[in-house]
C-alpha cells in the first residue's frame, strides 16, 4: 500500500511538464446478476460504475479543467475521429462500454446548451433526445470476427481450454482441491440446487464465489447468511482458481488473453501514432476479468504487488498514457515526428481497482522492471515479445479451425517456414516462474492453486442440457465475464 502511493505521489508531481497525447483503456463490466443463470445482465448498479469510471476518466483527461488533459481533445461535444471504442457482440460488455463513454461524454445540453441546439432554416430549433445524448459508435465484435481475438483471445481457443484442463491433473491442484473440499461442503445447502453436491468445490471456484458474492449483494434472504471470512476465502481460492488457469509462463495458450490484448493494445497505439496524434486519443476496450488476470501475470505485475494476484474489482480499468515530456495544460507540445517517436514518446501503464471514490488511478512497472514509464519504441519491443500481434499467430497458438484460420494459417506458415510453434514468451520466462512461485506461496491458507477449466466447462455443458441455459456456444462464448 505504502508503495502504491509512492508510486501515485511520483506520478503526480512529475507531470507539471508533461502532454497527454492518447490514452487506451480496457474495462471490466460493472456488477452483474450471476453468469451461471441465463439472462445475465448489467444491474442499475453495475451501469453507474461504468458510467462513473468514464466520469473519472473524463475528470482526469478530457473536461476543460481535466487534471491530465489529452492535447487537442474535444472536452465537450465529442469529435467521433478522437474517440474508439470495441466490445465483444455481449449485452453486458457492450453496454459497460456504453455507460463508460456515457460518463466520459455526457448528454450535451448538461455541458453546453448552445452546442447542443441545431437550428434550421426556417428558424426552428432542436435538440438531440435525451438532452441530447452523444452518441459514440462501439464497434461490437462477433464471436466469428477475427477482431475478436484482440479483446477475448482465450474465447473460442481449442489449446487454450486443453492447457487450462491439464491444470486439473497437477499435484497442485489435487492438494487444493482436498484441502478446501470440508471448507466448500458449508455452502452445500445454498448451492446444491444449482451446482449439484458434488459441484460445491474449489473444481467451482469461481462458480461458487460469484452466486455467493452476487447473493451478498442482491439476496437479502441470503446476505444475511454469508459470513464476510467465507466470502473472502472464496474470493482468494477464485483468485488462484483464475490466476492458474490463465497465466503459466511455459503455456502460451493459456495466457492467451493477455497476448492478444496486447497485440490489440498495440495496434490501437498504433492508430494514434500513424495519425500524428490526431485521430483515436481516446481508446476504450471492454472485456473480461480473466484478461486482466492473465496479463497481470504476462506483464510481470505480480512482481510488483502480491495483489494483483487478486481478481480485479468490478468496472476496474487498466490504461495506457502515451505522453511527452514537454509541455503543460496551457501550452502542449507537439505530437513527436514519425522519426522521434520511438524515443520520444512515452508509454505508462495504470490500473485502477474498482470505482470506489478512493480508488486511485496508480502507475505500476511493466515487464519486472522499476521505470514507471518507457519510450513508445522500447515499450513496442517489450510488449512485441511476449504479445501476439497476428492473427495467424493466434489461429496457430490456439489450434483453432475457425473460418478466418483458414487464410491467416497460410499467410503465417509462410511468414515462419514449417514451424508451427506457438508465439514465444521470451524474456519474461524467469521472471514469470517467480511469479508463479510468489502466487503459490501466497494465502490465506497454505496451499498451491490450481485448476482446471475443461471439466468445469463440461459440467455447465450437463447443465446446458439439463436445460439451464439456452445454448452451450453462446455459453461457452460469454464464459468469463
Ligand atoms: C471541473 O469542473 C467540474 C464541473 O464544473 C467540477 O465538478 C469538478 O470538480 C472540476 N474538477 C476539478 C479538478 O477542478
Ligand atoms: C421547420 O422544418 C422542420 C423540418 O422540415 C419541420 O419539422 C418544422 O415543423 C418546421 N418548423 C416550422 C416553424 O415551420
Ligand atoms: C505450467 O506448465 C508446465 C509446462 O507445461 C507444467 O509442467 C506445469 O504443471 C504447469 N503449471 C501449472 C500450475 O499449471
Ligand atoms: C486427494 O484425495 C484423493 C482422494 O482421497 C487422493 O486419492 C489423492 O491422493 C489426494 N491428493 C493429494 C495431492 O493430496
Ligand atoms: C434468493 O435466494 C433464494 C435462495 O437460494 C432464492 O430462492 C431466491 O430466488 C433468491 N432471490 C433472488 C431475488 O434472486
Ligand atoms: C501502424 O500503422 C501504419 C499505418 O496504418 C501501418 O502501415 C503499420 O504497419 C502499422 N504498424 C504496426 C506495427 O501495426
Ligand atoms: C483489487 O481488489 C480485489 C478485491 O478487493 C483484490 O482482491 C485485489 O488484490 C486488488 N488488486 C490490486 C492490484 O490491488
Ligand atoms: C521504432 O521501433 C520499432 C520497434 O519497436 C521499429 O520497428 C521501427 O523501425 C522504429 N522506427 C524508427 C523510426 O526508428
Ligand atoms: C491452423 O493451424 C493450427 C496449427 O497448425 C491448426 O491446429 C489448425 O487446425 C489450423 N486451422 C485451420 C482452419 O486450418
Amino acid at each position: 500500500m505504502l508503495f502504491e502511493l509512492g508510486l501515485i505521489v511520483a506520478l503526480t508531481t512529475a507531470v507539471a511538464s508533461e502532454t497527454v497525447h492518447g490514452v487506451v483503456a480496457f474495462t471490466r463490466h460493472g456488477d452483474r446478476t450471476t453468469r451461471m443463470f441465463p439472462g445475465y445482465h448489467l444491474t442499475h448498479l453495475g451501469a453507474q460504475q461504468a458510467y462513473n469510471s468514464g466520469q473519472f476518466y473524463r475528470q482526469r483527461y478530457v473536461a476543460d479543467n481535466a487534471s491530465f488533459p489529452i492535447a487537442g481533445m474535444a472536452p465537450d461535444k465529442v469529435n467521433s475521429r478522437q474517440v474508439w471504442a470495441s466490445a465483444p457482440n455481449q449485452g453486458l460488455l457492450l453496454q459497460t462500454a456504453t455507460n463508460f463513454l456515457q460518463g466520459l461524454y455526457p448528454p450535451l445540453s448538461q455541458l453546453d446548451e448552445a452546442m447542443a441546439t441545431e437550428a434550421l432554416t426556417n428558424g426552428s430549433s432542436y435538440t438531440g433526445p435525451l438532452d441530447s445524448y452523444q452518441f459514440i459508435l462501439i464497434q461490437g465484435q462477433p464471436a466469428t470476427s477475427q477482431d475478436t481475438i484482440w479483446i477475448k483471445g482465450d474465447d473460442n481457443c481449442p489449446f487454450h481450454i486443453a492447457s487450462q484442463k491439464s491444470y486439473l491433473k497437477t499435484p497442485e491442484y489435487q492438494t487444493v482441491f482436498n484441502e478446501t473440499l470440508k471448507f466448500y461442503q458449508r455452502f452445500v445447502p445454498l448451492l446444491s440446487d444449482i451446482l449439484g453436491d458434488d459441484g460445491v468445490s474449489y473444481e467451482n471456484a469461481y462458480e461458487v464465489f460469484d452466486l455467493m458474492n452476487v447473493a451478498s449483494i442482491h439476496n437479502e434472504s441470503i446476505a444475511g447468511k454469508i459470513e464476510s471470512s467465507d466470502l473472502d476465502q472464496l474470493r482468494y481460492l477464485a483468485d488462484m482458481w483464475e490466476y492458474n488457469t490463465n497465466f503459466n509462463a511455459s503455456e502460451p495458450a493459456r495466457m492467451i488473453g493477455a497476448k492478444t490484448l496486447i497485440g490489440g493494445i498495440l495496434r490501437q497505439m498504433n492508430t494514434t501514432v500513424a495519425s500524428g496524434g490526431r485521430s483515436n486519443k481516446f481508446q476504450l476496450f471492454s472485456g473480461s476479468y480473466d484478461t486482466f488476470i492473465s496479463f497481470f501475470g504476462l506483464t510481470d505485475l505480480t512482481s510488483v504487488s502480491p495483489d494483483f494476484h487478486g481478481l480485479p474489482d468490478y468496472a476496474s480499468t487498466i490504461a495506457f498514457e502515451l505522453f511527452t515530456e514537454d509541455g503543460d495544460r496551457d501550452s502542449p507540445a507537439n505530437f513527436p515526428s514519425a522519426d522521434a517517436v520511438n524515443e520520444t514518446l512515452q508509454v505508462r501503464f495504470l490500473f485502477r481497482n474498482g470505482t470506489d471514490g478512493a480508488a486511485e488511478l496508480g502507475a505500476f512497472p511493466l515487464f519486472g522492471g522499476a521505470d514507471l514509464a518507457l519510450p513508445y519504441g522500447q515499450f513496442r519491443e517489450r510488449m512485441e515479445s511476449i504479445g501476439i500481434t497476428s492473427v495467424g499467430q493466434w489461429c496457430n497458438t490456439c489450434g483453432s479451425s475457425q473460418d478466418f484460420c483458414v487464410a491467416a494459417n497460410e499467410t503465417y506458415s509462410g511468414l515462419r517456414g514449417a514451424s508451427t510453434s506457438g508465439s514465444s514468451s521470451s524474456g519474461l520466462s524467469n521472471a514469470a516462474a517467480g511469479a508463479i512461485g510468489a502466487a503459490v506461496t501466497l494465502g490465506v491458507i497454505t496451499i498451491v492453486g490450481a485448476t482446471i477449466y475443461m471439466l468445469h466447462r463440461s459440467r455447465r455443458k450437463t447443465q446446458t442440457s439439463a436445460g439451464r441455459s439456452t445454448s452451450s456456444e453462446k455459453r461457452s462464448d460469454s464464459d468469463s465475464v
